[in-house]
Formats: structure tokens, sequence, C-alpha cells
């Protein structure tokens, strides 16, 4: 069981998630939630467990949320046979294997995952994980370009970064395709101990005329974007 911290929201009920990764019935769980004062439970799947766990092995911190991985997760399910997936900041999977979670067994989409340091990339990828799935040892910046267009990208690299890549990230975003971009907590600047990673560009997203765009208060915040059919010379 994980306590992990998502909000920058003063009471402590809503400042705190569990996650689990192994069996409990519903009520099990519902039952340590109330105790312990907890915004949300969630189980998390297997293979985000492991995930989870390697992350622990090299001390590496930096992981989705379980609300933003099980949304990563819907979102996979829906991008249809032939499509691609692309994931920007790989770190030690856990994001990635909710992506898997979400196409479950599905081999018929191809997943790209970039991750710029090699030992969280090897750490990765000490995985089973199924056919489709690549991971890509790399600079982002550098290789955005030259990858091909997808039906969905998860913008997960830090701070600033983010709004660097932002041009080639829509660019390679297929007509209805979508991007979930994460870290984007507009209430960390208000009273938070975590600062905003990406002050002032979530506004530049918002309004590109490419996307329609929301943002998601919740967990670490996001953004949520669709990129609009016949807009392919904005
Ligand atoms: C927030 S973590 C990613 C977490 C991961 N998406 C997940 O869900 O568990 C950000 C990752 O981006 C990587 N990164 C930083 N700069 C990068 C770049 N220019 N290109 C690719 N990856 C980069 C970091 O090494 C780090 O592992």
């Amino acid at each position: 069981m994980e306590r992990t911290a998502t909000s920058g929201e003063s009471d402590t009920r809503s400042s705190v998630s569990l996650t689990f990764d192994h069996e409990m019935s519903t009520a099990e769980v519902e039952s340590l939630r109330r105790s312990l004062g907890a915004r949300t439970a969630l189980h998390v799947p297997p293979g985000v467990g492991a995930a989870f766990a390697r992350a622990r092995r090299i001390g590496f911190a930096q992981s989705c949320c379980p609300e933003v991985g099980a949304l990563m997760s819907v979102l996979a399910a829906a991008v249809p046979g032939g499509g691609r997936i692309l994931e920007l900041g790989t770190g030690a999977g856990v994001g990635l294997a909710w992506i898997v979670h979400g196409l479950r067994g599905r081999t018929d989409v191809e997943v790209v995952s970039v991750e710029i340091d090699p030992r969280k990339s090897a750490a990765a990828a000490d995985a089973p994980w199924p056919e489709g799935v690549t991971l890509v040892v790399g600079d982002a910046r550098n290789l955005l370009p030259s990858l091909g267009r997808y039906d969905l990208i998860f913008l997960d690299i830090p701070g600033q970064l983010k709004a660097s890549l932002l041009d080639d990230t829509l660019t390679a975003l297929k007509p209805g395709g979508q991007l979930l971009i994460d870290d984007m907590n507009p209430y960390w600047d208000q009273g938070a101990t975590r600062r905003p990673r990406y002050a002032g560009a979530p506004e530049r997203v918002l309004e590109d005329p490419r996307v329609v765009c929301t943002l998601l208060p919740y967990a670490t915040g996001m953004i949520l974007a669709s990129r609009l059919f016949g807009e392919e010379s904005a």
C-alpha cells in the first residue's frame, strides 16, 4: 500500500490517496480509506505494481500517480487497431504499464516510450512488455520530429522541457488524436508545497488553435487535448 500526496489542497483528507498492488476486497479497501481519511483508494494492476517496485529500486520518485495512469489506460483502450501511442519520459515504466493495462493484451497498437536516462530506461526494460512496445533511449527534443504521428501522446517530461516540446508534440498528433500532459496542477502556486513545474505554459496549450483542451484539476493536474480534424495547416 502506498500513500501518495496528490494535491496542494490544505485539508489532509483531500491531499492523500491510497494505492494497493495486491488483492483486497472492495469493502476492505473502502474501510481502510475511511479509517485513514484518504480521498481516494485505488487498486493498481499487477504490471503497474511491478513498475512502482522498479521505481523504488532505483530511487525514482517521479512516476505518474495512479489517477493519471488510470486515465492513460482509459485513453489507450480507445486507440483503434493499427494505432500508435507515444510516451515522452518513460521513467521506470509506470505510465507505460498503465497504457499496456488499457490495451488488455492487444498487439494491434504500437507503443513507443522515450527516456533520456539510460539507467531509468534499463529499469523500465526489466519487465515483460508485450509485442508492439518499444523503449527508446534518447532526448525527446531531438527524436520527436522523426518519430511519426500518434493517436495518443503522454507528455510527461519535466518542467519547462514540456514547453519546448509542445509544438512538435502537437504536430505529432494525428487529427482526432489525444494528448495528456501531466503535472499541470494550477493550484501548486497557491500555498501548495510543490511549485508549478510548467508555469505559464498551460495557457499556451489551451489556446493552441490545433486542439480543443480542458484542464483536469485533480491529482497532479493534467491537460487533456484532442487534435482537431482539418487543422493540418494551423
Ligand atoms: C515524470 S518522469 C516520467 C514518469 C513516467 N512517465 C511515468 O509515468 O512513470 C519524467 C522523465 O522524463 C525523463 N526526461 C527528462 N528529460 C528528457 C528528455 N529531454 N527526453 C526524454 N526523457 C526525458 C526523465 O529522466 C524522467 O524519467
